[in-house]
């Protein structure tokens, strides 16, 4: 979590740093700061809150041509204007910003830093201080740099200033994300290109310890043992106006809408120019070699998982579990013999399920990474990547990366099972047009919406959400959007195990929201909610065309069985997006959450 920046060039730094980090606010938006140095020396500016309440603090009338940035997302300390970086070393000389968490801090404090009264509870600001101390024993800025980040333990993307070494940035990186950009009279640091796509798409990936001395017209990049190492740059391939609000009040809602364009998008990229569907053979093999696939993921991606589990058992005939990252590691089920793993993740960088692919690197197999981060460290570290092409998700909550999600899980089903010679009755890329076409119907739909969100859900303390087979798998999904943004209490269920605990929860008035979008259990789940309406509940049903009955709240257009989950997600998204505006809430940074989670 937290998101790092820094700029040195000729201009003046602070503008380009908050503005940085405010592209960085989904790492994490608890507290917020910048050091800037210029002849004078390092200001340091921090504050708790958003971006917005440091912009506040800065002084207009500081200049400084380098600076460095951090928007934090709490591990160690509370939210506080004290433990907010930059963190400084006690004879000020040092100032850092750093990313990830540092296992053995409190080790090496008390082997190291006994007689330094620190100020913070953060395990950032030992990194500081032992530097400072290295420094004061003897050693240049760089060995003691060097020195300190060999005995940490732990992730980091680290910038730092020295006072007395005004014409670099010293940048170091252990498994939290870093690059470095180039310019032309200045370079910059970021965790996330998106932040300074404003001054540059030019960038150069760092690898785990690597250590990197940048300057305005130069950038060397080392190995720990100090030899230089060559890498070309990239371009990143982001429009500056993907990363824009535009005339929407919010992203998410702005996400939302995008869904039936990158649905369309996805179909395009995954279509060879006969228009066939197709994936890289190497890939097809990995799924059809496997005699199982482990799907392992995290939040939203996890309920994604849910799903593509339905689409390869039922398209490639290939049995497959579905994990949650943070469990696996610790619970691993038996494996079969020829195992595949699938990692679903939107950013590509969630610890959890990093820590799952390192360890079955290990074990010798085949990983696959299902992501919309191209360069991101799971698809760097997996054998194979599939990418979502969803374009940047910055609304916290995922939705767009959500349906991109099930589209390239079911293109994956169909081609491993076409490549084995499995037929059906239906043509993918006809379904998932008539999904993009149901799609843009819904997002047209939203005062509808707005008017079920502000009936049901404007004053409850909590809401159900019940559903058969795929349907509960997409009412998990819609539960955790509602309580991700709106707080309210939201729980989804298998509708047939309602009565087997739950129903003790119904009262009154209890909201419980209902999908009912497959033929073969509609009566059953229709059954369901008769038995919580009997005990007071307010149902809202919402079934697919063909399969609606009296009564019901709304009434999605007919799409593939299988399919229904790319458009059902829909009404559920923006029921839970009107939910949260019209309790106040911060739609797009919802409290105590961050976008991407690279603690475990
Ligand atoms: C965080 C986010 C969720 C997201 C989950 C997994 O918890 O708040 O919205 O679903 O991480 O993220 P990933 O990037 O791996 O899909």
């Amino acid at each position: 979590m937290c998101g790092i920046v820094g700029f040195i060039g000729n201009n003046d730094s602070k503008e380009i740093l908050l503005k940085g980090l405010e592209k960085l606010e989904y790492r994490g938006y608890d507290s917020a700061g910048i050091a800037v140095m210029n002849e004078d020396g390092v200001q340091v500016f921090k504050e708790k809150g958003r971006i917005a309440d440091l912009r506040s603090i800065v002084e207009e009338d500081v200049l400084a041509n380098t600076g460095i940035g951090h928007t934090r997302w709490a591990t160690h300390g509370v939210p506080s204007t004290v433990n907010a970086h930059p963190h400084q070393s006690k004879t000020s000389r040092y100032t850092l910003v750093h990313n990830g968490v540092i296992e053995n801090y409190d080790l090496l404090k008390r082997e190291y830093l006994q007689d330094v009264a620190l100020e913070s509870d953060t395990d950032t600001e030992i990194i500081v201080q032992l530097i400072d101390l290295f420094a004061k024993e003897g050693l240049s800025t760089e060995e003691a740099f060097r020195k300190t980040l060999g005995l940490l333990k732990g992730s980091y993307a680290i910038a730092l200033l020295d006072e007395e070494n005004k014409e670099t940035i010293f940048v170091a990186k252990n498994k939290s994300p870093l690059l470095v950009g180039l310019g032309e009279d200045f370079n910059v640091v970021a965790s996330d290109a998106m932040a300074m796509l404003q001054v540059t798409n030019q960038y150069v990936e760092l690898m785990d310890k690597e250590i990197v001395i940048v300057q305005k017209d130069q950038v060397t990049i080392q190995n720990m043992n100090g030899e230089t190492i060559s890498r070309d740059p990239y371009t990143a391939e982001l429009d500056a106006s993907d990363i824009e609000k535009g005339t929407y009040p919010h992203y998410m809602l702005k996400e939302i809408d995008e869904q039936p364009l990158v649905t369309r998008k996805i179909i395009q990229a995954y279509q060879n120019d006969s228009g066939k569907l197709t994936i890289d053979e190497e890939i097809i093999s990995a799924v059809n070699e496997s005699d199982r696939i482990y799907i392992v993921a995290a939040g939203t991606s996890y309920h994604a998982g849910l799903v593509g589990k339905q689409f390869i058992e039922k398209l490639a005939k290939i049995p497959v579990e579905v994990h949650i990252a943070s469990e696996f590691g610790y619970n691993m089920p038996i494996l079969s013999e020829k195992p595949l793993f699938i990692f679903i993740s939107q950013s590509g960088e969630t610890a959890d399920s990093r820590a799952v692919l390192v360890n079955v690197t290990k074990l010798g197999y085949k990983t696959l990474t299902v992501t919309n981060v191209p360069g991101s460290t799971l698809s760097r570290e997996a054998d194979y990547t599939l990418l979502l092409h969803a374009g940047p998700e910055i609304a916290v909550a995922s939705t767009k990366a959500y349906t991109a999600q099930l589209a390239v899980l079911a293109i994956l089903a169909e081609v491993a099972g076409a490549s084995k010679g499995f037929k059906h009755e239906f043509d993918l890329v006809q379904e998932l047009g008539i999904v993009a076409n149901g799609m843009e119907v819904l997002c047209n739909a939203k005062e509808e919406f707005e008017d079920i969100a502000r009936s049901f859900l404007s004053t409850t303390r909590n809401a159900f959400f019940i559903g058969r087979g795929i349907d509960y798998y997409v009412g998990l999904e819609g539960s955790l959007k509602l309580k991700e943004i709106s707080y309210i209490q939201a729980e989804g269920f298998a509708g047939g195990e309602l009565k087997h605990g739950t129903i003790a929860l119904i009262e009154n008035g209890t909201p419980i929201i209902a999908l009912a979008t497959q033929e073969s259990v509609n009566l059953s789940i229709r059954g369901n909610v008769k038995e919580v309406v009997a005990r007071g509940a307010n149902p809202c049903i919402i079934s697919m065309k063909g399969l609606e009955m009296d009564g019901d709240t709304f009434i999605i257009p007919e799409v593939h069985e299988l399919l229904t989950p790319l458009i059902s997600v829909i009404p559920l998204q923006l029921i839970a997006y009107y939910a949260a505006l019209h309790r106040d809430c911060d739609v797009d940074k919802p409290r105590n959450l961050a976008k991407s989670v690279t603690v475990e």
